[in-house]
């Protein structure tokens, strides 16, 4: 499943990659330490405060669009304390990376706990220079990581590579044009548009969701040949 040039370490449940020998380290917004507080920020204080968007009915519409996807690999940029192993179905092959070991070292408690067993990796790496082969992800999901990605046309060339020609990918973020109460959100925010220029114009189509919920964006984007 991996590039050629790198190699991939596995520590306690965590993979470390490698690049020319060295293993690559990573600046998390939200130190080790400090992880356990993730969770609760978003449930009393990121969703309701800042997003305005209700938790429950998030998770809920992902369950449905994810529901039916089985036996597939799933690849998730942006892992964080692993809360998609609660809306995913257990007999997927789930990779995720994220550049917080403390976020990740959370994930693998809950992924294993959601039955997952084997069936999934973490990864300390960056969404911008992904270690797996080309053409090898059926599905890819951003879950409210794509507005921290500093250099975000290079995430997107990672994803066009290693997702299969027939792939989806299924994203949630904050947008601009939703922020209706001007909130500060962390990131790069984008309008809709914007993001439908940037998909677009590296081959993607761009699907946005009829479906609101506060300042959040939900779109699937396929690869178009
Ligand atoms: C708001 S959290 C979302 C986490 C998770 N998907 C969820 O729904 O709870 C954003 C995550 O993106 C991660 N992140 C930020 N920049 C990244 C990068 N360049 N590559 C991979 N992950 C990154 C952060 O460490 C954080 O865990």
């Amino acid at each position: 499943m991996f590039k050629n040039e790198d190699y991939v370490l596995e520590n306690k449940g965590i993979y470390y990659t490698y690049k020319n020998g060295k293993q690559r380290k990573y600046k998390s917004w939200l130190s080790g330490a400090f992880s356990f507080l993730y969770d609760p920020l978003m449930s009393k204080s990121v969703f309701p405060k800042t997003l305005g968007a209700s938790m429950e009915k998030h998770e809920l519409f992902l369950k449905n669009e994810l529901n039916f996807i089985h036996n597939k690999e799933i690849l998730e940029l942006g892992t964080g304390s692993g809360n998609l192993s609660q809306i995913l179905p257990n007999d997927n092959k789930y990779s995720g990376i994220d550049i917080s070991k403390g976020l990740l070292k959370i994930a693998r408690k809950k992924f294993y706990k959601a039955g997952f067993n084997k069936n999934f990796k973490l990864f300390l790496c960056s969404a911008e220079e992904l270690p797996f082969k080309d053409n090898f992800y059926d599905v890819c999901i951003f879950n409210l990581s794509l507005n921290f990605f500093n250099d975000l046309d290079s995430v997107i060339s990672e994803l066009k590579r290693v997702l299969k020609p027939d792939a989806k990918f299924i994203c949630s973020v904050p947008i601009k044009d939703r922020n209706t109460d001007k909130k500060t959100i962390r990131g790069n925010i984008y309008s809709e548009n914007e993001l439908k220029d940037i998909f677009e114009s590296k081959g993607f189509s761009f699907r946005p969701y009829p479906f609101k919920n506060g300042s959040l964006l939900y779109f699937s984007a396929i690869l178009e040949n």
